[in-house]
């Protein structure tokens, strides 16, 4: 494909919307309807009762979960967040703790630690799948660290042998932020089933969703009742329950609704088709833009399944010669949508930069409980900053249906600003 880039007044390569992702059909909006017409909404109690575990279809939902993601304990809860920070408490963090997390994440993973005045340590990520690198998790183990956060980043599982090894040797507990890869596998099991506890989220952008939601997983009884109990005022029920050890049995409000978990029960049966069409997707645009000399495709290796949220690539600006912010202005002027040129440094947000949480006087590290000076500088995590600074370029993949012929022109429209980038080194060098 060549013709003038749209960036220097050529036609644009795709010239109409893309078809939006719309996981949501007649199914759910009966299953919705029913739940409706039945007038029960609702029937958690945070009391130690029978209704203390929630009402019929959220009952109906974990029991298909269970049984679909092959796990002992399926959980749910009204927001993947909520999942976390149910997660951190129900393994027994303490206050001061530190736990291993990555910066290549949404902020949620680092803040659910900090949540129980905990202390997130950034370890730094793998350059091919972009999960945490064991080596640096490693590096990073000090006297008082207590748990590893994996995250399995835009659909891509963890290396979770590794990471359970090294929990293993230094008696810590995993937990597994599997939010952005329902229906991933990792060796045959299910994103988010093979830590202490993980999950996934149903917010309104994955693959499938409830609008708001999560779903916990656990194949340890004693971890699911703890986060049974924080998900529903845990406080008002260990006493009847007959919890002895009530370490962070503060109990929040987690509870999802009847017409969210009706709407979940129809939308896992759509996600096989969800993933399969997610992952067939890449695969088209993966032998689209092979041909793209300096752009670094996701490569998926044996034992792992790409649930493909995101369809993340890598730029070596040095062979393209085009810096990534106008080679992604000449992408978008093509018509492409859902590109993006950042993710996340999460280490580098205020609250970590500042260390300033709960209150304005730097708590928990300026505070007993915070055992060593923990760093959140620059330079703690060369591979994420890296990417994110001048590397990364996601296509999001759950904005779009992405039909064949959608992704066609997609590849069209790289190899298009592949082809005109000559007209772009110049600009770039006029703009240095
Ligand atoms: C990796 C990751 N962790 C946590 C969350 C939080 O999930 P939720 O929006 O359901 O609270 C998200 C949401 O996008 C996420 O992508």
């Amino acid at each position: 494909m060549s013709g003038q880039l749209a960036l220097l007044g050529g036609s644009k390569t795709i010239d109409g919307p893309f078809k939006p992702y719309q996981p949501i059909g007649k199914e759910e909006a009966d299953a919705a309807r029913r739940v409706i017409e039945s007038g029960v909404l609702s029937k958690f109690i945070g009391a130690w009762h029978e209704d203390f575990f929630g009402g019929p279809k959220v009952r109906e939902f974990e029991r298909q979960c269970e049984q679909y993601f092959d796990v002992k304990h399926a959980i749910t809860v009204n927001s993947w967040t909520s999942g976390l920070i149910a997660a951190v408490g129900a393994i027994g963090i303490e206050p001061g703790d530190e736990v291993i997390v990555p910066p290549w994440t949404m902020c949620a993973s680092a803040t659910a630690i900090l949540h129980w005045n905990a202390i997130p340590v950034f370890a730094d990520i793998d350059p091919t799948t972009f999960c945490l690198d064991p080596r640096s998790v490693e590096a990073n183990i000090s006297p008082y660290t207590k748990a590893i956060m994996a995250v399995d980043i835009f659909g891509h599982p963890a290396d979770m042998d590794a990471l359970m090894d090294i929990a293993r040797r230094h008696g810590l507990k995993v937990i597994s932020d599997s939010a952005q890869a329902p229906g991933a596998r990792y060796k045959g099991k299910y994103a988010g089933t093979l830590a202490d506890v993980g999950g996934i989220s149903l917010n309104y952008h994955k693959h499938i969703h409830t609008g708001e939601g999560g779903v916990l997983f656990t194949n340890d009884d004693r971890i699911a009742d703890r986060l049974r109990l924080i998900r529903n005022h845990a406080e008002a029920v260990v006493g009847d329950m007959g919890v002895d050890d009530l370490t962070n049995m503060i109990g929040y409000n987690f509870r999802l609704g009847e017409i969210e978990c009706a709407i979940g029960i129809e939308q896992l049966k759509k996600l096989p088709t969800l993933i399969g069409s997610r992952q067939r997707a890449a695969l088209r645009l993966s032998e689209g833009l092979a041909g793209c000399e300096g752009l670094q495709l996701p490569l998926v290796t044996q034992g792992y399944e790409h649930a493909f949220y995101v369809y993340p690539m890598l730029l070596n600006t040095d062979t393209i010669g085009v810096q990534r912010e106008l080679l992604v202005k000449a992408l978008a002027a093509e018509g492409i949508p859902g590109l993006s040129n950042r993710y996340q440094n999460v280490h580098l947000l205020p609250i970590f930069q500042r260390k300033i949480a709960f209150g304005k006087k730097g708590f928990p590290w300026q505070s007993e409980i915070c055992k060593r000076e923990v760093s959140y500088r620059k330079g703690i995590c060369p591979v994420a900053e890296d990417f994110n600074d001048r590397r990364y370029l996601g296509f999001s993949m759950c904005s779009h249906v992405l039909e064949d012929n959608e992704i066609e022109k997609v590849v069209a429209a790289f190899q298009k600003v592949w082809s005109g980038l000559h007209e772009l080194r110049e600009l770039n060098n006029e703009q240095r």
